[in-house]
């Protein structure tokens, strides 16, 4: 935005330096940009701050009018803030501000108080330590009726209704009212940004609930929170990867050994909420889920609602192919951490955090987890178990769209029931989904029932382009895998693309592997980065199935040798293709960010993000080099 300002930026380490538009000694370039934070600081007149600060400063405009003007630049319509818009903020703020008063009550109570001494000696047992209680800022609420009440509005000044709206007191039918939260451990729930929305309260003792949470409120709703991430998220970006555990102290012990790039749903199941949150950051996912086989089974039940509605909520689910299937096209990669029986990832923690560790580097795709839990429990030399095998895989293996994969766990359920593939084969009438429709593309191609009833405004894409991307990558692979010269060239070509664009970069990274969507290609990049052979069919041969069948099959996209200039010039086309189509992905995700923010800094932020990645596609759209290539160009640019 800056630069389309008209400030020239001159690249300098990790920021950008230019002359500044707020002050005249134009003599020194003392205007810096920092594409990381975002932000700006001339070191000549100290202006500083965000980028949106910086269009506001400029023309001198308002939050609002700043916010519209970028919003225009990124072809997005804002909605009119009606009165009601305003009071929901009002609120909103207000309900932030009687949890902090509250978390803070809490904290001082469990670290100080002498009321809090049994949540201390709770807290203790349960080997929690003193950081880990301030960065998750731990509290108690003592058992009363209106301990935090009576703080909160003589000591605060807020009204008791208010107190009942944040959803920490609950009206008497008599009239008056008492405490939500009575003798428990406290946890705030924070949003993305570090704000608490939200308390969860563990009893000490058997009272039950176990766990009870805040209800749901104008700041709280608790399908869309992942507890810990506001802490996780740089870790997870940095590990490549989010673990989703199932509780609180599961989230809490992580931490305090750590794994910090570890969260935890609030007791629901996963929803398109959580895996949108996740996907901002990460394309991969490890589930530590409860070994036992039943338990496995139940969640795979609920994975069969895949395109119903639950609570009006559309769910995200785990599918055969270590993919959530996603209603709006997008896939995420998902492995499975397999505990001990009976252990929870925080007694796992504490006993032993290496075996964590192994536990998570162990983790297996997905549909390799079920084909295991799934039948640990039968007798496979018996007819009974054997037809029972086939009854609980086949419907799993039947969604599997990528022929290669299917085929590997045809073969693997035959060899594990003893019996013949063609036997499973009729039991999967259909075979391979993906094959009917001549369209390999996973679940974008078909989408989910529920995407179309729902009325969800994102148009699918058509098929053609979708295959198109599939070969798109094939091919690319199929040169990097064969060409040293190739790899470098695109590498090449994408810092060159990018430079320009500091806000995009932070989303479309300047690695190969990240052009590349499907996982099985992502996983053969990350292999070949690795450890690169001079000899691609070689290399497939020490890899296991089925990753060694797809990169033979990629393998057969080798184009007749072509003169060396050519291939490398067919292959920044095809990268090109593939940069398009990335840039898509994340416009369409920040889009749909846009619209559904809670508020207008976190639209801002997507904004931000939409106006580059415009910028970003404009700009390797152009029609520029060879012109041989024009009808390739012109097939994907449509
Ligand atoms: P668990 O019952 O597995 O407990 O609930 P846990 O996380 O191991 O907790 P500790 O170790 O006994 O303290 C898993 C998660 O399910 C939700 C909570 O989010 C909890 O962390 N839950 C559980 C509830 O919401 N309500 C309950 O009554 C129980
Ligand atoms: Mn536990």
């Amino acid at each position: 935005y800056i630069q389309s300002a008209g400030i020239q930026l001159k690249k300098s380490g990790r920021s950008y330096l230019g002359f500044c538009p707020f002050h005249s000694n134009t003599k020194t370039p003392a205007f810096n940009v920092y594409p990381d934070s975002q932000s700006f600081h001339c070191f000549g007149c100290k202006a500083s701050g965000t980028i949106f600060d910086f269009v506001m400063r400029r023309e001198g405009l308002e939050f609002r009018d700043a916010l519209e003007q970028l919003a225009r630049r990124a072809g997005i319509t804002l909605q009119e803030r009606t009165q009601a818009d305003v009071q929901q903020d009002q609120l909103r703020t207000r309900l932030l501000e009687i949890n902090q008063a509250a978390a803070a009550f809490f904290h001082h109570i469990l670290v100080k108080s002498p009321r809090g001494e049994a949540a201390r000696a709770y807290i203790q047992k349960r080997a929690i330590q003193q950081e880990t209680i301030e960065s998750f800022q731990l509290g108690y609420a003592v058992d009363e009726w209106s301990a935090l009440l009576s703080y909160l509005t003589d000591r605060k000044g807020f009204e008791p209704e208010e107190v009942e709206t944040a959803g920490l007191a609950i009206r008497r039918d008599g009239g008056g009212y008492y405490d939500r939260f009575r003798g428990r451990v406290m946890f705030p729930i924070r949003n993305p940004k570090g704000e608490i929305i939200a308390f969860g309260g563990r009893a000490m003792g058997d009272a039950q609930p176990k766990y009870m949470n805040s209800p749901q409120t104008a700041l709280f709703d608790k399908s869309r929170v992942l507890y810990g991430f506001d802490l996780a998220r740089d870790a997870i970006r940095t590990n490549e990867a989010a673990v989703i555990v199932e509780g609180y102290v599961d989230v809490i012990m992580a931490h305090q050994y750590g794994f910090r790039n570890v969260v935890a749903p609030l007791g629901t199941a996963l929803t398109s909420d959580h895996v949108d949150l996740i996907k901002r950051v990460t394309q991969r996912v490890y589930l530590a889920l409860d070994a036992d086989p039943a338990g496995v089974r139940a969640a795979l039940k609920g994975a069969r609602t895949i395109q119903e509605q639950q609570d009006g909520e559309l769910v995200a689910v785990t599918g055969p192919q270590g993919v959530i299937s996603l209603q709006r096209g997008q896939s995420l990669e998902i492995r499975v951490i397999e505990l001990p029986e009976g252990k929870d990832p925080d007694e796992v923690i504490q006993t032993d955090p290496e075996q964590w560790q192994a536990l998570v580097a162990q983790a297996r795709p997905a549909m390799d987890f079920y084909m295991r839990a799934l039948t640990v429990d039968l007798d496979l030399h018996a007819a009974h178990g054997k037809s029972e095998a086939v009854e609980r895989l086949a419907p799993l293996i039947g969604q599997i769209t990528n022929p290669i994969e299917h085929k590997h766990y045809v073969q693997q359920l035959a060899r594990l029931i003893d019996s013949d593939e063609s036997v499973i084969m009729r039991v999967l009438p259909h075979g391979p989904r993906g094959q009917q429709s001549n369209s390999p593309a996973r679940s974008a191609a078909q989408p989910a029932r529920s995407q179309r009833a729902s009325g969800q405004s994102t148009p699918s894409k058509p098929v053609t382009t979708l295959t198109g991307a599939l070969v798109q990558e094939e091919h690319l692979l199929c040169w990097i895998l064969t060409y040293g010269s190739v790899r470098d060239a695109v590498l090449a070509k994408l810092r060159q693309d990018l430079a320009n664009f500091p806000v995009a970069q932070q989303v479309l990274s300047e690695t190969l592997l990240d052009l590349f969507e499907r996982p099985e290609h992502r996983a053969i990049i990350e292999r070949w980065e690795q450890e690169p052979r001079d000899n691609p069919a070689h290399w497939a041969e020490e890899l296991d199935s089925p990753l060694r069948e797809v990169v033979l099959h990629v393998l057969t996209r080798t184009p007749p040798a072509p003169q060396a200039y050519r291939y490398v010039n067919d292959a920044l086309e095809c990268a090109t293709i593939l940069q398009q189509l990335q840039a898509k992905r994340w416009l369409t995700r920040m889009t749909r960010q846009a619209d559904e923010a809670s508020d207008d800094e976190e639209r801002l932020q997507a904004i931000e993000y939409l106006v580059q990645l415009k910028e970003y596609l404009g700009m390797i759209s152009a029609p520029r080099r060879s012109s041989t290539y024009a009808d390739l160009h012109h097939l994907h640019t449509a």
